[in-house]
C-alpha cells in the first residue's frame, strides 16, 4: 500500500477507516475509528440471522466493550482470566466445552472482544469447534488493533513454547474501536506503540514522519490522531497480508524485531516485567545494529529508529537482566525451527525492510551482547 504523506489526520483517518482483507481465500472488512463498538452488536445480531451468539472477553475487557456488544446482539458471555495464561490448551478446550453449552451451531458466530490473548484463544476454538464457526474480532488494545486481529493467524501456547497450536481463521470482519484506547493501561500502551513503529519502518515512511511530528498527542492519545495512527498501521498490515497470506516471503517483515525479541521474552521466561513490545523495541535496535554491521541499513537509518525509540520511552536494549548464553540458546530454537538458519529482516531504509538475510554468527554475537549490555528502564 502506497499513501501519500499525509494530510490532517482526521481527513486521513476518513480515508482508511475502512480496509479491506483479500488474502487465502477469505475477506473481510478491518473498521478502524471511534465509537464503533456501539454499533458492532446490532451488526452481528443481524449477521446472525437467528443463530446462537457467544461473545467472549476478559474480566477487564467484559465492561470496556464486550457486555455492551453482548447486550446490543443478544448474545452469552464468556468471561476469561487476563493474561498470557490464559492462551493455553487447557483454555482452548474449556473454550469449546462452553461452546456446546451455549449452543453454538455452525452459522453461529463467537466474538473476541479483547487483546491478543483472548483473540487468539477464541479465533482458535472458532477454527476448530465444528470445524469451524465465525468469528468477528474486536480489539481492544493498541496491539490487537495494529496487530494480532488482522491477518487470520491465531494460536495457543504450549509449555515447550508460545503458538506452537494453532490455525489460519479469518475472521468476518474487524472491529478496531479507537476509543477504547482511552482507558488502556500505559504499558499495554507503549507496547502496541512499539509495533506501530516497526510499520512504519518495515513498510511506510509517513507513518514514520508522523509518529515524529505528532508525538505529544500520540502519547495524550489525542482522538483524531490516535484514529490517523492506527488506521494507518493497520494498512501496513492488510497490504503486507494481502500480498502474502500464508507467510512464505513478505510477511516476514512483519517480524521484525523479533528476532532478539522473542528470544529475549523465550530467555527471559516471560518475565511479567517485559512485555511483548518491549522485547520487540530492544530487538529492532539489535537489527538496526546488525544491519549496519552489514552493511544494509545506513547508520542515519539506524539514527531515526534510535530515536523513535526514546522519544516513545522505549528500550533501545535488553530491559531486563538475561544471560547470553541463555539468549543465543533461544536463538539457536529459532535456527532449528528455520531448518538451521536465522533469517534476519533488515531496514535498508526508513519504510523499507528486506527479509531473508543471513548474517555471521560474530556478528550476531556482538549484536546480541550489546543488546543485552544496558538496562534502560520504561
Ligand atoms: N495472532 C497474531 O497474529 C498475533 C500477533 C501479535 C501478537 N499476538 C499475541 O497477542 C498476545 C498479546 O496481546 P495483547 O498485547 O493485546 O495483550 P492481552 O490480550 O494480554 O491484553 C493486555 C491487558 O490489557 C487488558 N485490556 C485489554 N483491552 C483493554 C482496554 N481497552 N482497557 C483496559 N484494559 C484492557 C487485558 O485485560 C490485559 O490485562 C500475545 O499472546 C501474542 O502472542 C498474536
Ligand atoms: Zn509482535
Amino acid at each position: 500500500v502506497r499513501w501519500p504523506r499525509w494530510p490532517a489526520p482526521t481527513a486521513l483517518a476518513a480515508a482508511l477507516a475502512e480496509l479491506r482483507v483479500n488474502s487465502g481465500g477469505a475477506a473481510y472488512e478491518v473498521r478502524v475509528g471511534p465509537g464503533l463498538v456501539q454499533a458492532v452488536g446490532r451488526w452481528v445480531r443481524e449477521r446472525a440471522g437467528g443463530a446462537r451468539v457467544l461473545v467472549v472477553c476478559d474480566h477487564n475487557t467484559v465492561m470496556v466493550a464486550g457486555q455492551r456488544i453482548a447486550d446490543d446482539s443478544g448474545a452469552a458471555i464468556l468471561e476469561l482470566e487476563p493474561g498470557e495464561r490464559t492462551k493455553s490448551f487447557e483454555e482452548l478446550r474449556a473454550l469449546c466445552l462452553a461452546m456446546a453449552d451455549a449452543g453454538l451451531e455452525r452459522r453461529s458466530i463467537v466474538v473476541a472482544v479483547g487483546g491478543g490473548v483472548v483473540g487468539d484463544l477464541t479465533g482458535t476454538a472458532a477454527a476448530i469447534y465444528l470445524r469451524g464457526i465465525r468469528l468477528v474480532q474486536v480489539p481492544t488494545t493498541l496491539l490487537a488493533m495494529v496487530d494480532s486481529s488482522i491477518g487470520g493467524k491465531v494460536g495457543v501456547n504450549l509449555p515447550a513454547g508460545k503458538n506452537l497450536v494453532g490455525a489460519f481463521k479469518a475472521p468476518e470482519a474487524v472491529f478496531a474501536d479507537t476509543g477504547l484506547l482511552a482507558g488502556l493501561p500505559e504499558r499495554e500502551f507503549r507496547s502496541g506503540l512499539a509495533e506501530v513503529i516497526k510499520s512504519g519502518l518495515i513498510a511506510d515512511a509517513g507513518l514514520t514522519a508522523m509518529l515524529t511530528d505528532r508525538r505529544e498527542e500520540v502519547l495524550a492519545r489525542d482522538a483524531a490522531v490516535l484514529e490517523a495512527v492506527v488506521a494507518r498501521t493497520c494498512a501496513v498490515k492488510v497490504g503486507v497480508v494481502n500480498r502474502d497470506a500464508t507467510e512464505v516471503g513478505e510477511r516476514a517483515i512483519l517480524n521484525y524485531g523479533h528476532t532478539f525479541g522473542h528470544a529475549l521474552e523465550a530467555a527471559s521466561g516471560y518475565a511479567a516485567g517485559l512485555t511483548h513490545g518491549m522485547a520487540v523495541a530492544a530487538g529492532m535496535a539489535v537489527a538496526g545494529r546488525v544491519g549496519a554491521s552489514v552493511g544494509v541499513t545506513p547508520p542515519e537509518v539506524v539514527e531515526v529508529q534510535q530515536r523513535q525509540l526514546e522519544d516513545y520511552g522505549l528500550p533501545q536494549r535488553a530491559p531486563v537482566a538475561v544471560a547470553a548464553m541463555d539468549l543465543l540458546g533461544a536463538l539457536g530454537r529459532d535456527k532449528k525451527a528455520a531448518a538451521g538458519r536465522v533469517r534476519w529482516v533488515l531496514l535498508e531504509a526508513v519504510g523499507h525492510a528486506t527479509w531473508g538475510h543471513e548474517v555471521p554468527d560474530e556478528v550476531v554475537g556482538e549484536a546480541v551482547a550489546w543488546g543485552l549490555g544496558g538496562n534502560p528502564v520504561i
